[in-house]
């Protein structure tokens, strides 16, 4: 996918989108060779590369340098960052000052969590800088939320998740994010909303589905939420590969004649 355009012939279609998280250089010229649709440089960068505890930790400057990585190894994907925790909270030069840095190391768009900054987002967008929305399980509200608690479960928090996902659309937003609501719900928000809704933990019937990368990998054998499918164990045959190395330094089986000078 090369723009906000192909979100939205995508929906038009009924071609679901596929979306992972990168936060490098590496793994992103991997994605590039592949059929992902789109890159998220998640905040998650802050727990996954970063080692901290949520996705508070992630700053500005952070997501600049982990999108600049990704936008060299993945020239032909559309990449979309994370604004990070309370920055779409501050003066509005602040915030500006924000989405310049990450939008001239290479995002195409940014992702914004909650609906409380609908104006803010409206003004992003009017700026020139396509918005992609976060609602369900917002990590950055994770302590006032008590919790990775699903969201949406009674009828008033259902009401006010697809009353805030017509907020986020009529802020101008191309596409939402939907993460750990119930699959009924999601599917109400799809079919009510004409922007593209990427569900993670939201069951089948969202417009594409999102995961981090490491999960799908299978590389932390004790992130298991219900949600994850783990495509291969990168954890066991990471440890086996290195391992092996280990014996055959020892045993000096490698390196062998074909890896000598
Ligand atoms: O930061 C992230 O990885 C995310 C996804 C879980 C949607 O926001």
């Amino acid at each position: 996918m090369k723009s906000i355009l192909d979100f939205q012939l995508k929906k038009k279609k009924q071609q679901p989108i596929s979306m992972v998280t990168c936060y490098d250089y590496g793994f992103a010229k991997i994605i590039e060779k592949s059929n992902v649709d789109t890159i998220l440089v998640g905040d998650s960068v802050a727990q996954v590369i970063h080692g901290y505890p949520n996705t508070l930790h992630a700053t500005t400057e952070m997501m600049a340098l982990h999108t600049a990585a990704v936008a060299k190894g993945a020239p032909s994907k559309f990449i979309v960052t994370d604004m990070p925790f309370l920055t779409t909270r501050l003066s509005i030069d602040a915030v500006l000052s924000s989405v310049k840095q990450i939008m001239t190391a290479g995002a195409h768009a940014l992702k914004i969590e909650g609906a409380q900054d609908a104006l803010t987002v409206k003004h992003i967008v009017d700026s020139g800088v396509p918005v992609m929305g976060h609602l369900g399980l917002t990590p950055q509200s994770i302590h006032q939320l008590g919790g990775p608690k699903i969201q949406g479960k009674t009828q008033s928090q259902a009401d006010k998740l697809l009353a805030d996902a017509l907020t986020m659309q009529d802020s101008g937003c191309f596409a939402l994010v939907l993460e750990c609501i119930p699959a009924d719900l999601a599917q109400k928000i799809s079919e009510q909303i004409s922007i593209p809704t990427i569900g993670i933990g939201a069951g089948s019937h969202t417009d594409g589905q999102v995961l981090v990368l490491n999960d799908l990998l299978g590389m932390n054998p004790d992130f298991n939420p219900k949600f994850l499918k783990k495509y291969t164990d990168g954890y066991t045959t990471t440890i086996e590969s290195l391992n092996t190395y280990v014996n055959e330094v020892q045993t000096k089986k490698f390196p062998a004649l074909e890896h000598s000078y």
